[in-house]
């Protein structure tokens, strides 16, 4: 499974590639605009960030096939590495992610929000398929039920394409879609580290410290190992 990092502030992306195993960072309009910085130089950062070899997925802001088109040619340029346009699902987009796929350029249809619109973007040609779990949530859909039946619709018709989960609030959801099969998640810096956080660690942590310190004090095993 892909863990990815929905974000384009720098500083976190920073630390998240030091700490976790990330496979990228997805971007979208609304993310970008948050850092309120120079587009090119800040695209240029996260790329020296995260280096050539992870995904870096960056939406067109164009909504007519032949202007999205133009933005992923030049938007490859600029991003370089292991890139992927974003492009909402609409029968413009879905003419671009075809055009693309024919040029070689990879895609990710974002905004999905049904079953079928995972389905035709991937015949379109598209590589991920991003469904919105906690906006399905909000509208009383369910989000991870929609995940499951897109997981199950490309296994029964062998479709290569890949669900990449995205708009996530908790780690329960982020679990259940693991769960279902999904092989990609898009998720914030914070939801990072809830994913690792249990008090009970915290406290066999600290439990394991103290019955070492009454033995060994404040030396820890190198320390023991180099007298
Ligand atoms: O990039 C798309 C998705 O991650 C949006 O998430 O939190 O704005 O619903 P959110």
């Amino acid at each position: 499974m892909q863990y990815i990092i929905d974000s384009a502030d720098t500083k976190a992306i920073r630390r998240c590639i030091e700490f976790f195993p990330v496979a990228g960072v997805t971007t979208n309009p609304t993310i970008i605009s948050r850092e309120k910085a120079d587009f090119k130089a800040l695209i240029a950062e996260i790329r020296s960030i995260i280096g050539p070899d992870r995904m870096l997925h960056i939406q067109t802001t164009s909504d007519v096939a032949e202007d999205i088109v133009k933005e992923a040619e030049e938007l490859k340029k600029i991003a370089g590495g292991d890139f992927y346009i974003k492009i909402p699902v609409s029968a413009e987009g879905l003419k671009a992610i075809s055009i693309l796929k024919g040029k070689g350029i990879k895609v990710t249809a974002t905004a999905i929000f049904t079953q079928q619109q995972a389905m035709l973007a991937a015949l379109a040609g598209a590589d991920y398929v991003a469904p919105y779990i906690n906006r399905l949530d909000n509208i009383v859909s369910d989000g991870v039920h929609v995940v499951e039946e897109i997981v199950e619709l490309f296994k029964k018709h062998s479709i290569s394409c890949k669900v990449l989960a995205a708009s996530f609030k908790n780690v329960e959801q982020v679990h259940k879609v693991a769960m279902v099969g999904c092989p990609a998640v898009t998720i914030n810096p914070e939801l990072f580290d809830q994913l690792i956080y249990h008090p009970l660690t915290l406290y066999a942590v600290d439990a394991f410290t103290a019955d070492w310190e009454m033995v060994y004090g404040d030396k820890k095993i190198l320390d023991l190992l180099g007298e």
